[in-house]
This record gives C-alpha cells, sequence and structure tokens, in this order.
C-alpha cells in the first residue's frame, strides 16, 4: 500500500477510535517505530532515485497530515470526555450526607459574645486580642495598680511558677498592648477568656470572658463613653431597656462608672436574680487615667479616652434569664438545645 491509502485507512480507524488509548494504538500502527509509514520512509533509500523522490515526498506528507489528524481526534475525545463528566458528576455538598452526625450549634456564650462584638463593629471599633498567659506589668502595673496596691486584692489572681507569669484577671491588658502596638485614633474590643481563683457558685465562675473596650483621640469625652455604651445595651437588649451610670472606682479609669440595666427578669420590680433592688450591673466603664497613657507612651496632654470592661456569662444570663451560671458550663444537651 503507498502512503496516501496508508493514510486513508490511518483516517478511517481514528474516527472510529473512542478512548486516547485507541488514537495512541493507531498512531503506533503507522507513525510508530515499526510504523507502515515508517517503513516506507526507512524504505526509501532501496528505491531507485526518480521513484524515491516522489514516495519520499508522499510518505512524509502523509506523517505531517496523520500526526495533525491525532492531535484533533484525541483533542475532540478529551473535550467529549470532560462534558461526559462534567454532565454526570455532581458534587453534593449537603452537610447531612458528608458529615453523618447530627450538627451541634455554637455555644451560648460564643453566640452572645459574637453578637456583642459585631454590635461594636458596626460602631466602627476594630477587634483585636491578647495572650491569656500575662505579666504583672500588663496585668496590674501598666494599669495604674502598682505592687502592694489594694486593688490587687479584688482580682484574685492565679499566678504561675516563680510569680514571674500569671493568667490575667481580666481583658484589660489587652488594651495596653493595643495602644503599645497602635497610634490614636484608636477604637478597639478585646473579647476574651479570664481567670481568678474563686470558688465556683451560681454567680462565679474561676474561667469567664470579659470583652473589653477602648477609644482614644483628641476629644473623647464621657459623653462618648455615655453615646457608645448606651447604644450597646439597646442595640442588645431592645431600645425600651432602660440603664444608669453609677459612680465607681478603677484604678485605670478616672472618672469610673458602673452601668446598671434594669432587671431583665422581673422587669425592675425586684427578684431573687437583681436581688431585689430592680437593677443589674452589667459593666465597668471610665475615662482612661493618664498613667495608663503614660505607662504606653501615649501623650497624656493630648488624648482623651474611655475604656469598658464586661463581662460576658452575666449578659448571657441576663438575656436567656439564666439564674445559674453553672449551667453554661455544663455541657448538658437538654439545656444548650435551648439557644
Ligand atoms: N477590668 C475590670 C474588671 O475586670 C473591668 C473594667 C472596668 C474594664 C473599667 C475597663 C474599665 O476597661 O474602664 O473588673
Amino acid at each position: 500500500m503507498n502512503a496516501d491509502a496508508l493514510l486513508k485507512e490511518a483516517g478511517d480507524k481514528l474516527a472510529a477510535a473512542r478512548t486516547p488509548e485507541e488514537v495512541e494504538a493507531v498512531k503506533v500502527a503507522y507513525l510508530g517505530r515499526k510504523g507502515a509509514i515508517t517503513e516506507i520512509l526507512k524504505g526509501l533509500s532501496s528505491l531507485p532515485i526518480d521513484e524515491r523522490k516522489i514516495a519520499g515526498q508522499q510518505a512524509n506528507a502523509a506523517r505531517v497530515a496523520l500526526e495533525a489528524d491525532v492531535e484533533v481526534r484525541l483533542r475532540d475525545i478529551n473535550s467529549a470526555v470532560l462534558a461526559g463528566k462534567l454532565a454526570s458528576e455532581k458534587i453534593d455538598t449537603s452537610p447531612q450526607l458528608a458529615f453523618p452526625f447530627p450538627l451541634g450549634s455554637r455555644h451560648p456564650i460564643r453566640q452572645t459574645m459574637d453578637e456583642m462584638v459585631s454590635i461594636f463593629r458596626s460602631l466602627g471599633f476594630v477587634v483585636g486580642d491578647g495572650p491569656e498567659i500575662e505579666t504583672d506589668w500588663y496585668n496590674f502595673e501598666a494599669l495604674n495598680i502598682p505592687a502592694n496596691h489594694p486593688a490587687r486584692d479584688t482580682q484574685d489572681t492565679f499566678y504561675l511558677e516563680g510569680y514571674k507569669q500569671l493568667l490575667r484577671t481580666h481583658t484589660s491588658p489587652g488594651q495596653v498592648h493595643a495602644m503599645e502596638t497602635r497610634q490614636p485614633p484608636l477604637k478597639i474590643v478585646i473579647p476574651g477568656r479570664v481567670y481568678r481563683n474563686e470558688a465556683t457558685d451560681a454567680t462565679h465562675s474561676a474561667i469567664f470572658h470579659q470583652i473589653e473596650g477602648l477609644a482614644v483621640d483628641t476629644n473623647i469625652t464621657f459623653a462618648d463613653l455615655k453615646g457608645t455604651l448606651t447604644l450597646f445595651i439597646h442595640r442588645l437588649f431592645g431600645s425600651s431597656v432602660k440603664l444608669r451610670f453609677r459612680p465607681s472606682h478603677f484604678q485605670f479609669t478616672e472618672p469610673s462608672a458602673e452601668v446598671d440595666i434594669q432587671c431583665t427578669i422581673c422587669g425592675g420590680k425586684g427578684c431573687r436574680v437583681c436581688k431585689n433592688s430592680g437593677w443589674l450591673e452589667v459593666l465597668g466603664s471610665g475615662m482612661v487615667h493618664p498613667n495608663v497613657f503614660k505607662a504606653v507612651k501615649y501623650d497624656a496632654e493630648k488624648y482623651t479616652g474611655f475604656a469598658f470592661g464586661l463581662g460576658v456569662e452575666r449578659f448571657v444570663m441576663f438575656m436567656y434569664g439564666i439564674d445559674d451560671m453553672r449551667l453554661l458550663y455544663e455541657n448538658n444537651l437538654q439545656f444548650l438545645k435551648q439557644f
């Protein structure tokens, strides 16, 4: 058979090929080391000179044409295979099938914390964090609580070996980290876990959660503090809830205030949860003390700021009418399923 006839024959076989392997087999049969067209090319030297030229051109043309046909056929088959796969394969992303256990849900502490943080974010606060293992400097000293100051007694501290480090007793050291690493204007909230060496009861736990807040700029006033915290409480509990700012004392703020809300359980009439006062204390706050600014090398003449710290568990309890904090840590599914 001459090269043209071989090319025609190979073309028919290519058209019949259905897989890349079948195409490859056709290619080998004609263009491989012992392929039919290769054989013609190999035998050219034994032909008389005038025949050799014509047969050579014909065989080379057949080789080039067949190589191109093989490429085209391969491309067609591959795209047909891909199209077939795309049409037939569906990825089932439904979680029930991928994960054969019933899905859990976020813990009410986490849900509440996220909700509170997102309110602050909507007011322009960024979210920061800080280490749970702290030094004396961050937890106390930089917050204007010097060694031997009685204010340390109120924070039953877990010290680590050698007294060089401790478990943070509040998220306020997060303020110090924030100011050490950023320059004003600054609006930041720092949610996290804190530790106190306390016996667990209905309203206390040795591990609990706080959200710290800090705003620093050239003209921050107590009105900004009141406005921000009032808006926050109204967003969380509804705008009809009453709140009051009560003078207080914290070493790292001056003046300081605590915020009470009208008891969410009894509506202010007086009950067990509010100890018959009609009010619930929800957070501590104040204007950042100049000594704190000095500790982080902020210009206390130029800048003012407000800070606040709130206990997340208390909010969870007031929002859902839970009167025993221990329920939040027992992981009783009957209890958790309600959220
Ligand atoms: N760190 C205080 C505590 O754990 C709460 C607090 C009060 C934080 C006043 C503040 C603040 O930032 O200004 O009791």
